[in-house]
């Protein structure tokens, strides 16, 4: 058996410094806003290649906060691809903003040649999502964004050290990431972090996500509750120091995979200029739904990342999109596939992953 993910060998690997790090905090007896969090935003903005971090509950937190912090309100449009995580436009929804759909290119990003097609005078900002561990053409997006006045906030949640002409994301001036626990960087519980090079956007994060206390029981703005606990903190602490050896790990596998699988099937093109972090390596192939089937009765597990496009999402019906209106979008949505993918894995496992599928397959070709 293959699982798609498991958490436990990951915490068996590292065991003793997380046990340490977690009582830590426990003898300390301070939870919320403490050191831990402060040392931890330090660690990853230094990581990120930036000035600032600010931790919050979640990386649907991050980015809905990032965008009241740069002052999206309702009626506003923010442009952003259908083929995402559904937390990336529920933010843009809570934030008070109309999300606004681009289609993708066969690399699964947003497709920037059609980016100024969507822009209204009411667009604030663009959204790019550096889905799977792969980062957008960043500089044309930040060229378009300069143009017509727009801000650019990266959804990072799935591309924590991940690479564009060598610099780590994010490559404007604020990203957002989560720490779920299936993340490249995941927490044991929820998290999430804005990184920006913007004191003031830091500065307004760090009300935001305190009720908007500037000090004890002293609002200064309209804020919630959504910090990192200290927990959370110290566990991502020192994951944090793994995650470059595990990125390499995933990258390893990635290129195992490119060289094994049958050359029918679609395998993941790693664009000029990127480092890929592989938080999921998608394929893309005919008869999918069988395939899938054919591959859990071998004991495989797999995933599909994601199979209804957003703007045909039951949630979304108000925004009046329609079947067609993303046809690169859709198409995907109907082939691509997700193998198993993370640094425990045994090398033998993606090879029993290469076999099995390359397999299954021998019966469609
Ligand atoms: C692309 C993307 N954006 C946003 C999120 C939201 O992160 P969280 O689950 O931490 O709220 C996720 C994770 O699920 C994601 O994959």
């Amino acid at each position: 058996m293959v699982k798609f993910g498991n958490l436990k060998r990951n915490y068996l690997s590292i065991k003793d410094e997380i046990n340490e790090a977690v009582m830590r905090v426990l003898e300390k007896g301070w939870f919320v806003l403490g050191e831990e969090g402060t040392k931890f935003e330090e660690e990853f903005s230094n990581f990120c290649g930036k000035e600032f971090g600010v931790g919050v509950n979640s990386g649907t937190d991050a980015l809905k906060l990032a965008l009241k912090a740069i002052n999206i309100q309702q009626g506003d449009e923010v442009i952003t691809v259908p083929n995402t995580a559904i937390p990336t436009v529920m933010a843009i929804i809570e934030a008070g903003a109309k999300p606004v759909f681009v289609d993708v290119g066969e690399d699964y990003l947003i497709d920037v040649s059609k980016i100024e097609n969507a822009i209204t005078p009411k667009t604030k900002a663009i959204m790019p999502v550096h889905l799977y561990g792969q980062v957008c053409e960043m500089k044309t997006i930040l060229r378009i964004a300069e143009r017509n006045n727009l801000k650019v906030i990266e959804d990072c949640a799935q591309a924590h050290g991940a690479e564009y002409k060598g610099k780590r994301v994010p490559i404007g001036n604020i990203g957002c990431f989560s720490f779920y626990p299936s993340k490249n960087l995941g927490a044991y519980g929820e998290g999430g972090m804005i990184i920006t090079n913007e004191e003031k956007v830091c500065e307004k994060l760090k009300l935001l996500r305190n009720y908007g206390q500037s000090s004890r029981y002293d609002a200064k703005i309209l804020g919630l509750n959504s910090r990192l606990d200290e927990v959370q903190a110290a566990i991502l602490r020192v994951k944090l120091k793994h995650l470059e050896g595990w990125n390499e790990q995933r990258r390893k596998y990635a290129q195992k995979y490119n060289q094994n699988l049958n050359e029918i099937i679609k395998i993941p093109k790693e664009n000029l200029f990127n480092k890929h972090v592989y938080h999921l390596y998608v394929i893309a192939l005919k008869n999918r739904k069988e395939i899938m089937e054919n591959l859990k009765r071998e004991g495989i597990d797999t995933g599909i990342h994601y199979p209804i496009p957003l703007h045909l999402q039951e949630a979304f019906n108000y925004l009046n999109y329609k079947a067609g209106d993303f046809p690169v979008a859709e198409k995907n949505s109907k082939e691509i596939l997700s193998l198993p993918i993370f640094p425990e894995l045994e090398e033998s496992e993606i090879s029993e992953v290469c076999e099995k599928l390359n397999g299954v397959l021998q019966s469609y070709l």
